[in-house]
């Protein structure tokens, strides 16, 4: 079954509906959107943007990106794409937002999985950083990408049926907006335990802190009706995928100088994966 193109999208300025025209995306009150060359939409309007160059930097998505493709994290991917085909057996027609999608890894993986079964679907990756965006469609040019915010998703309501979010910024309210009835919310954050070995040795004191606290998401028709805890040893990571995973998360920014110069010695080491898979599900 094909990948699907997007077919309905809203304009960031006055979420009227935008309509697809050549290679440029314009509403009724003539905002224009053109389609980059890679195939993404960059629908985050100049006075929506806190910073020049917003979310994870070109480095950031290039480190993700080499580190992701080593396949250490291949588990969270297997147990997410498990998750989501489990939630949309026997459907035909699926759209799959990940919002934040980082370079596409797990969207990609997701995606692959339930096309297999014969799924027409259209997957959409959305992220506030354009480098995101355009690795997520260099690594699958069949995904739809759109440079946006998860504050203000330009999507219409009762448009999708899973929303993504691995280690990334939800906002449960529009999350639910783009849902439709019966849709559903798949999270993945880290556990006490992830990267336990790394981040003992970059802080003197190390947080085990529980997975982020999602009771805002729930309530009202929402609640939470799957988790998986999802925990693995890697084989030992090389000094370049140490390097990688520093560069890829918040670790290398928050660290001492003295727990950075540790952190570059680190090689031949295994990491313990421990990432909690949550399904918020709405039961109308
Ligand atoms: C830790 S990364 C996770 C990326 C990807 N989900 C993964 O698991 O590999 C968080 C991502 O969220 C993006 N991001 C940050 N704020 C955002 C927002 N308000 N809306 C959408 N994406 C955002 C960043 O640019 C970054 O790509």
């Amino acid at each position: 079954m094909p990948l699907l193109p997007l077919a309905h999208l809203l304009c960031p300025i006055d979420q009227s509906e935008l309509q697809q025209d050549g290679n440029t995306w314009r509403c009724q009150n003539n905002h224009c959107f053109d389609i980059a060359k890679q195939g993404y939409v960059n629908l985050l309007p100049v006075q929506n943007k806190k910073s020049l160059d917003p979310g994870d930097s070109k480095e950031m998505i290039a480190a993700r990106r080499d580190f992701l493709n080593s396949g250490v994290y291949q588990p969270i991917a297997i147990a997410l794409a498990n998750t989501v085909a489990t939630l949309c057996q026997g459907r035909k027609q699926l759209g799959v937002l990940d919002a934040g999608c980082g370079e596409g890894y797990y969207l990609n993986a997701v995606s692959e999985s339930l096309i297999q079964n014969e799924v027409a679907l259209c997957a959409t990756g959305l992220d506030i950083s354009k480098w995101a965006v355009r690795s997520c469609k260099i690594r699958n040019p069949k995904l739809n990408g759109l440079v946006a915010s998860n504050r203000q998703i330009p999507l219409p309501d009762h448009s999708q049926d899973i929303v993504l979010c691995t280690f990334g910024f939800p906002v449960f309210e529009e999350f639910k907006r783009v849902l439709k009835p019966g849709g559903h919310i798949v999270m993945a954050d880290p556990g006490p335990e992830h990267l336990i070995e790394l981040r003992s040795q970059i802080y003197d004191t190390v947080r085990r802190n529980p997975p982020a606290d999602i009771s805002a998401a729930l309530g009202e028709g929402w609640q939470l009706s799957d988790s998986i805890n999802v925990q693995f040893t890697s084989a030992p990571l090389s000094a370049e995928q140490f390097e990688h995973l520093l560069v890829m998360t918040p670790h290398l920014y928050r660290a001492s100088r003295e727990g950075r110069e540790r952190a570059a010695k680190l090689q031949n080491i295994a990491i313990s994966g421990d990432v909690l898979i949550r399904v918020i599900s709405n039961s109308h």
